[in-house]
């Protein structure tokens, strides 16, 4: 344990106690305070904030998140300060109401139910917990430890909505060398009976979760929203859309999602299903390598901002959900700031990759 210091947020006046040896966000996780963050990793800015008075000391960080200019300036990134004075430090990003209704981190066995293949590189991974004690709001991810020792968690994002069943779903990508994914592809290919060797999974194993995580959530508004998703991006969205048809949410709504090929695109069935009980909601998906000369495609073509871009107008009073690989969101981040959409209706998760 080090020293402890108090942290004082401006322009919520929300007070704090942060220990010098952990993170001033871990410390609001541990207090009940649900601060802006995303891959709390260092890489995705979502918890940039500026420290107006007071001194901080920062782990490692990647300085896409936060630049040296920013740095300079005063600004700094909860998921990797320290406090070594008392602080103030005002929120860039904040949801007032989120901000004292953070649910609490819980740690968990859960058995490993299925390994499907949703198209070549994305599998679906079911867990079962073993009660319904991990809540989580539609939207928010989980951190799965790995099974070896030594390998760091990699994060998840659940694509179903919380409920009784203690059941988490999630979309995963598989990159080449991927590990955890790799994972996934030799067991859905051993049949979920688990390949034999190192680095196997398979059905009935336990994997150990902690979360929930994230602010990737449903804010409450009347202003028509905008998904934009490419890839496992898609995970979240599908759970905050399922959670709109549960909540009866039928606000003007249109999910754009971004996938390589025909053969790339999934759980189409599955959203038409859920526009049919949201007459508010289009989907539009777009290829981006679908060849000129291919004919069946009647859909849009071309990269899923550019078609936002040319098919939306008036953007700036909608509210925009961004989630995918980390160029996909900064794109659509750029276009959405080119049509004055106000930073605080945009809202996104990128899916950076877990470094050691
Ligand atoms: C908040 C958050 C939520 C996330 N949710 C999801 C999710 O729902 N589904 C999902 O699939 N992933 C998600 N991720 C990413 C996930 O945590 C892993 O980092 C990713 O799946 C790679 O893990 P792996 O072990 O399979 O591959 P690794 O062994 O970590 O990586 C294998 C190789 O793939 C490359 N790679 C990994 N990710 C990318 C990328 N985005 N673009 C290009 N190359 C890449 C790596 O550089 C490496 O060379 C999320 C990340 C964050 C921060
Ligand atoms: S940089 Fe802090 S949460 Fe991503």
């Amino acid at each position: 344990m080090g020293r402890k210091h108090t942290v004082t947020f401006e322009p919520v006046d929300v007070e704090m106690e942060v220990d010098e040896d952990e993170t001033i966000l871990d410390a609001a996780f541990r207090q009940g305070i649900m601060l802006m963050h995303g891959c709390r990793e260092g890489q995705c800015s979502a918890c940039k904030s500026f420290v107006v008075e007071g001194e901080v000391d920062m782990d490692k960080y990647s300085t896409f998140a936060l630049p040296d200019f920013e740095e300079a300036e005063g600004f700094t990134l909860l998921c990797k300060a320290h406090a070594v004075s008392d602080l103030t430090i005002e929120l860039v990003n904040f949801d007032e109401d989120a901000l004292r209704d953070a649910l609490p981190l819980v740690t968990t066995e859960a058995e490993v139910l299925e390994i499907s293949r949703l198209t070549p590189d994305i599998f679906r991974l079911a867990l079962q917990l073993p009660d319904d004690k991990l809540a989580f709001h539609p939207g928010q991810y989980v951190d799965i430890q790995m099974p070896e020792e030594g390998v760091k968690h990699r994060s998840f994002s659940m694509s179903n909505t919380p409920g009784p069943s203690g059941r988490l779903e999630f979309m995963i990508k598989l990159y080449p060398d991927a590990y955890f994914a790799g994972m996934l592809d030799r067991a859905e290919a051993a049949g979920g009976s688990g390949a034999n060797g190192k680095g196997a999974l398979a059905i009935g194993d336990k994997l150990t979760v902690v979360g929930p995580y994230g602010a990737f959530t449903l804010r409450e508004s009347e202003r028509p929203l905008v998904f934009i998703g490419g890839g496992a991006g898609m995970a979240p969205i599908f759970s905050l859309v399922t959670s709109m048809v549960e909540k009866q949410i039928d606000r003007p709504a249109v999910f754009y999602y971004g996938a390589r090929t025909e053969g790339d695109l999934f759980h189409v069935a599955e959203i038409t299903a859920l526009a049919e009980q949201l007459p508010n909601l289009r989907f539009v998906p777009v290829l981006s390598h679908c060849a000129d000369d291919d004919t069946s495609w009647t859909g849009e073509r071309g990269m899923v901002t550019d078609v936002v871009d040319r098919l939306e107008g008036d953007l700036a009073g909608a509210d925009a959900y961004l989630c995918g690989p980390p160029p996909m969101v900064d794109a659509a981040i750029a276009l959405l700031e080119r049509h004055q959409v106000p930073a605080d209706q945009i809202h996104f998760d990128k899916f950076t990759t877990t470094t050691d």
